[in-house]
């Protein structure tokens, strides 16, 4: 059992590239994990970007802080495969979790969001804990998306040996410590973005850099560029993952404004 975990999928570039590339691989998976939380121009996501996303080969799309910023994902959150961090308070639509399965395996994959630098949801280790008991499962792969290592690293830990994996997204930068923690479970701190490096995580330079330097608000815009495909693959042996590998493809480019 292959399954591909595809990071913050970014504005038009991110939505190319993926385009581009996920079609020509998607064969070598049973289950294709997008996170889709900044398609839309950068943030949220919309119908189009959804399509986009689905059509390209994703079962499932996750999302992140930025899961409302656009209103028809309301509308989609009800219908499609697309989970929201599992520890927004009780009555938030959507839901949390997800099971993919194929052959009588059941992959349980549960978003939840850190709460350091970010919004303070309910507690994401109880959240886990509670739906890892609820769910009947075969094995579990956890997103948190997070801005600290050390809460990724703690939630790690704290499921160690109970999930198959935990990955971390929203950060934008992949981390090269895609392993093993003691008892077995694969984790990485995060995968990445799938999206434009030639940006400030997806966004245009000069209008990130004017924060920076001013210390006021400037208008967000994402950034174009070439792109980076990013992922991270998983193989599974039964409930565990046997082997865990950061993935990129870069697309050619052949200049600014030419796509
Ligand atoms: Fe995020």
């Amino acid at each position: 059992m292959k399954v591909l975990f595809v990071g913050d999928v970014t504005a038009r570039p991110g939505q190319r590239v993926l385009a581009r590339h996920l079609p020509d691989i998607r064969g070598e998976y049973d289950w294709v994990i997008v996170n889709g939380e900044n398609a839309a121009a950068g943030k949220g996501l919309d119908r189009k970007s959804y399509r986009l996303i689905r059509e390209a080969g994703a079962d499932l799309v996750t999302l992140g802080n930025h899961a409302w910023d656009k209103k028809q994902v309301y509308e989609l959150i009800e219908t499609e495969p697309i989970i929201r961090a599992a520890n927004y308070p009780p009555g938030t639509p959507g839901r949390g979790w997800w099971v993919l399965e194929r052959g009588g395996f059941r992959l349980l994959v549960v978003q939840v969001m850190g709460r350091v630098y970010m919004e303070p949801l309910d507690d994401p280790f109880r959240t886990v804990d509670r739906i890892l008991e609820e769910v009947p499962h075969d094995a579990a792969i956890v997103e948190i998306h997070a801005e600290a290592t050390s809460e990724k690293y703690a939630l790690g830990f704290y499921l160690d040996g109970r999930v198959a994996a935990v990955l971390g997204t929203h950060t934008h930068i992949p981390t090269l410590d895609a392993g093993f923690l003691p008892k077995g479970t694969a984790i990485q701190a995060d995968v990445g973005m799938t999206g434009t490096y030639r940006s400030i995580i997806g966004g245009e330079v000069e209008s990130f850099l004017g924060r920076f330097l001013t210390g006021r608000p400037h208008p967000f815009r994402s950034a174009e560029g070439p792109a980076r495909f990013v992922a991270t693959e998983l193989v599974f042996e039964g409930a565990r993952v046997r082997a865990i590998s950061p993935y990129q493809w870069e697309e050619p480019w052949r200049g600014e404004g030419i796509e």
